[in-house]
């Protein structure tokens, strides 16, 4: 567990602070996920209508993460023994086992670090909040749903590839990208190539193909 002194919530670009916590799949460390990519997401509440959906959503596209090498890890307020029971009941009406480990997080503690709380929440629910954290720890994306809109798991795929891909600088990925399609070049920061293009544009939108 995190000292006493919970530090401001994490923003993109700072290392995921590190903690302990009980789980659907026993204690898990958040450093023990180094070397991988991980979706680390908070619900407002078990055995609510919307959570639900994500979750089987989730478990329904499990594949596509392992084809990633992207670990899963929710986590809310609720007790581990109600994870469990909900984990049950999703699994005997929509025929799907969650296999990733679910944090419970009773005192918020977790929940406070990585800014899953709403600032004018008047209840114990955290907000969707998802977080992209990098093999080395960094958080590289943040979202944040209300508790009345489910999240789209394709979009968090989607941004999973589109992370990993622009991992080692030099392209970006454009609006609605998807594996296979155009990247685009970092723009040039020398006047010598700003003129050197053949289209005046070149210097700032300049397509290339997706190499991997
Ligand atoms: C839901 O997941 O359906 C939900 C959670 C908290 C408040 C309202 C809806």
């Amino acid at each position: 567990m995190m000292d006493a002194h919970t530090p401001a919530p994490v923003r993109l670009g700072d290392a995921a602070p590190d903690f302990t916590a009980r789980t659907t799949r026993g204690a898990v460390r958040l450093s023990d996920y180094r070397g991988r990519w991980l979706v680390f997401f908070s619900h407002p509440a078990d055995f609510t209508p919307v959570c639900t959906t994500e979750f089987v959503g989730l478990a329904r596209m499990a594949q596509a993460f392992a084809d990633m090498d992207c670990a899963l890890l929710g986590l809310s307020v609720d007790s581990l023994f109600s994870h469990l029971a909900w984990m049950r009941a999703i699994h005997d009406r929509f025929e799907v086992k969650i296999d990733f480990p679910i944090i419970e997080d009773p005192t918020l503690e977790v929940a406070k670090a990585f800014g899953m709380v709403a600032h004018d929440a008047t209840d114990a629910s955290t907000v969707r909040t998802t977080m992209v954290i990098d093999p080395d720890g960094v958080v590289r994306a943040t979202t944040t749903y209300p508790a009345e809109v489910g999240r789209s798991i394709p979009e968090i795929i989607r941004t999973v590839r589109a992370l990993q891909r622009v991992h080692g600088g030099g392209v970006l990925a454009p609006a609605d990208w998807e594996p296979g399609a155009d990247l685009l070049r970092e723009p040039s920061q020398t006047l010598e190539d700003i003129v050197a293009g053949e289209d005046p544009s070149d210097w700032f939108y300049q397509p290339v193909p997706d190499a991997a």
